[in-house]
C-alpha cells in the first residue's frame, strides 16, 4: 500500500494537499497535525471520499522522540505501507521586530519548520533510498528567499529549509529521490486570515491572495512521475509577488 505523508494536514494548505494527492495520485494519505482533532476528522473524511486510506497521525513535528515514536508505531502496525511522498507542511508564525522577540517565539517557528523537516525526513529517508524512489516536498514561503521584516525568526527557518532542500537532493539523487521546495506568496488560511488583503493585494501582480487548492495542485505535479527529472527546486506560487 502507497502512502503520502502529508505534516500539518488538518487545515489550510496541507489538508487541501491531502485531498490533491489522493484525488489525482491515489495514494492512501497519512495525516499529520498537532491539536486540531476536529479539523482532522473533518479533512480525513473528505480524504476517504476520494477512495483511499486515511490515517490519523497526531504528533507535534517539533518533538522528535514522539515524532519517531509515531511513525514507528504506524510502520509497525502497517507493514506494508510504503512511504512514498513526504509533504513537509507543518509551519507556524510567530511575527514580531525581532528586537523585541522572545526566545521561545525564534525556537518555536525553527523548532516546527526546520527541525520538523528532520525529525520526520530522516525518519523515513532510509526506506526510500532502499526503494530507490520517492518524493519529497517541502513547503517554505517567499520569507525565506527574500527576507521580510517583522519575520526574522520565520525567514531563517524557511531559508534553511531552502539550503536543505538543495543540499539533500544532491546527496540522494543518486537513488531517484527528488527533493524540492515549493514557495508561497499570501494564501488564503488560518494563517493569513488576519492580514489586510485589500491592502497587500496591490502589492500582487495578479492582485489577489492564492487559494490553498493552487498550492496542492503545484505539489501534487512535483510528487508525480511526470515531475521526474526536476530535484533540487524552488518554486514560487505567488501571483508574480516576486520570482
Ligand atoms: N498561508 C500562507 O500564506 C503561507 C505562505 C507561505 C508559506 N506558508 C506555509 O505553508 C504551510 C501551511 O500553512 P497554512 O497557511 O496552511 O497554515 P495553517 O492554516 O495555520 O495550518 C497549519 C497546519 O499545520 C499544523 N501544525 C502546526 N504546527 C504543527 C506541529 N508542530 N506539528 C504538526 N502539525 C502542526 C496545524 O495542525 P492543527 O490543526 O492541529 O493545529 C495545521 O494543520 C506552513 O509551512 C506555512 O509556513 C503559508
Amino acid at each position: 500500500m502507497k502512502y503520502a505523508l502529508v505534516t500539518g494536514a488538518s487545515r489550510g494548505i496541507g489538508k487541501a494537499i491531502a485531498i490533491k494527492l489522493a484525488r489525482e495520485l491515489q495514494y492512501n494519505i497519512l495525516l499529520n497535525f498537532h491539536s486540531n482533532i476536529e479539523a482532522a476528522n473533518a479533512t480525513k473524511e473528505l480524504v476517504e471520499a476520494e477512495n483511499v486510506q486515511c490515517e490519523l497521525l497526531q504528533f507535534d513535528v517539533a518533538d522528535a522522540e514522539n515524532t519517531t515514536k509515531a511513525l514507528e508505531e504506524f510502520s509497525k502496525a502497517n507493514p506494508d505501507a510504503e512511504i512514498e511522498i513526504i509533504v513537509n507542511n507543518a509551519g507556524i508564525t510567530r511575527d514580531g521586530l525581532f528586537m523585541w522577540m522572545k526566545p521561545e517565539d525564534w525556537h518555536s517557528v525553527i523548532d516546527t519548520s526546520l527541525n520538523g523537516f528532520y525529525n520526520v525526513t530522516q525518519a523515513l529517508l532510509k526506506n526510500m533510498l532502499k526503494k530507490r524512489y520517492g518524493r519529497i516536498i517541502n513547503i517554505v514561503s517567499l520569507s525565506g528567499l527574500k527576507g521580510n521584516a517583522g519575520q526574522v525568526n520565520y525567514s531563517a527557518a524557511k531559508g534553511a529549509l531552502i539550503s536543505a532542500t538543495k543540499a539533500l537532493a544532491q546527496e540522494i539523487g543518486k537513488r531517484k529521490v527528488t527533493v524540492n521546495a515549493v514557495a508561497p506568496g499570501f494564501i488564503t488560511s488560518d494563517m493569513t486570515a488576519d492580514f489586510d488583503e485589500k491592502e497587500l493585494k496591490k502589492l500582487i501582480p495578479l492582485n489577489r491572495f492564492g487559494e490553498a487548492e493552487e498550492v496542492a495542485d503545484l505539489v501534487s505535479f512535483l510528487a508525480s512521475k511526470k515531475a521526474s527529472y526536476i530535484t533540487g527546486e524552488v518554486i514560487n506560487i505567488n501571483g508574480g509577488l516576486y520570482s
